[in-house]
């Protein structure tokens, strides 16, 4: 069975998308057992510091892997040109980043700032004609071998408009799309129905309440969204229950990677340092929706 590719796509920057992916990630290769994959399709490169932190990401072994290098100096396709021994080699560099204390280890497709340099140059201004780029097909092909590779291929997109966002979206088995419960940012959502029409009835989409607070109106969200009125798409992380308490729910401020700094002053060097330990059962009950929605629930315990 193919792995499954999903996205944490907003055009709306500041919303939840890394961190949402980065907590998921984890929770699905730590409590689920399941072999993942991060992809960082982003140049501010969050997930890859997140993942790596200072000072691995500036590691040679690294910087031959950040994506940009892999699409642009053609590294990847020759990878692949070379068949499937060069692509293990070049996902056990990976790995080898990468050494969490698992068994099966998560694994990282980083990127690096200079990948603006190379979408400036050479990418977004031929986004708008309708032969997809030697990159873009670059692109595509690792993803459909990291479908080969991997069970969860998590990839966490860029804001605004990006050379690799139409081919995450034609990849994609289910794309999250992360919104804090606020106006300026449902508001975001109505924008982005607008400009991806094609996308409005899509069943792959679901959008993930993130940075809830105790004053969110969850009752009202919920009615605006089944009036077909102001929240344009179905949401992850509903309950059949109406009456219940917690009509739906999304993933609060614990999640956030707010504690920059441990007792110390010692600010923190990647995720590990800053996963919350207490977020874990709401991520669970999240990675099991994702497992449902995707068909994985028979694949590891
Ligand atoms: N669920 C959450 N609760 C509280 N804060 C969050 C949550 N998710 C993200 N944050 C915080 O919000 C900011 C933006 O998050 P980030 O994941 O970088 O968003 P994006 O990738 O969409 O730009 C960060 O400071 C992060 O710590
Ligand atoms: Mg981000």
């Amino acid at each position: 069975m193919p792995g499954r590719i999903i996205a944490f796509s907003n055009r709306k920057g500041g919303v939840g998308k890394t961190t949402s992916a980065i907590a998921v990630a984890d929770t699905l290769h730590t409590q689920f057992r399941h072999s993942v994959c991060v992809v960082d399709t982003d140049p501010q490169a969050s997930a890859s510091y997140a993942l790596l932190g200072d000072p691995l990401i500036d590691e040679p072994a690294v910087r031959e892997i950040y994506l940009e290098r892999l699409l642009w100096d053609h590294r990847y396709r020759r990878a692949r040109a070379r068949g499937l021994e060069a692509l293990r080699a070049f996902r056990r560099e990976n790995v080898q980043a990468l050494q969490f204390a698992h068994d099966r280890p998560m694994s990282l497709v980083p990127i690096s700032p200079q990948f603006w340099i190379h979408e400036g140059r050479r990418g977004v201004g031929r986004m708008l004609t309708p032969r997809i780029t030697p990159q873009q097909e670059g692109f595509r092909d690792m993803l459909r071998d990291l479908r080969q590779q991997f069970e969860f291929i998590i990839v966490d997109s860029a804001p605004g408009a990006s050379l690799l966002f139409e081919i995450i979206v034609r990849e994609a088995d289910l794309i999250i799309v992360p919104c804090r419960p606020d106006a300026v940012s449902i508001w975001g959502l109505q924008v982005l129905r607008r400009e991806m029409v094609h996308l409005a009835d899509d069943p792959r989409l679901r959008v993930l309440w993130t940075m809830v607070n105790p004053s969110t109106n969850w009752t009202g969200l919920v009615a605006r969204s089944r009036d077909g009125g102001r929240v344009p798409f179905p949401m992850l992380m509903t309950t059949s229950n109406p009456g219940a308490e917690d009509v739906f729910d999304g993933i609060n401020q614990l999640v956030g990677m707010g504690r920059a700094l441990d007792h110390e002053h010692r600010l923190a060097r990647n995720w590990n340092d800053v996963y919350p330990e207490q977020v874990a059962p709401k991520l669970e009950r999240l990675c099991r929706e994702i497992r449902s929605l995707t068909r994985m629930e028979e694949r590891a315990p």
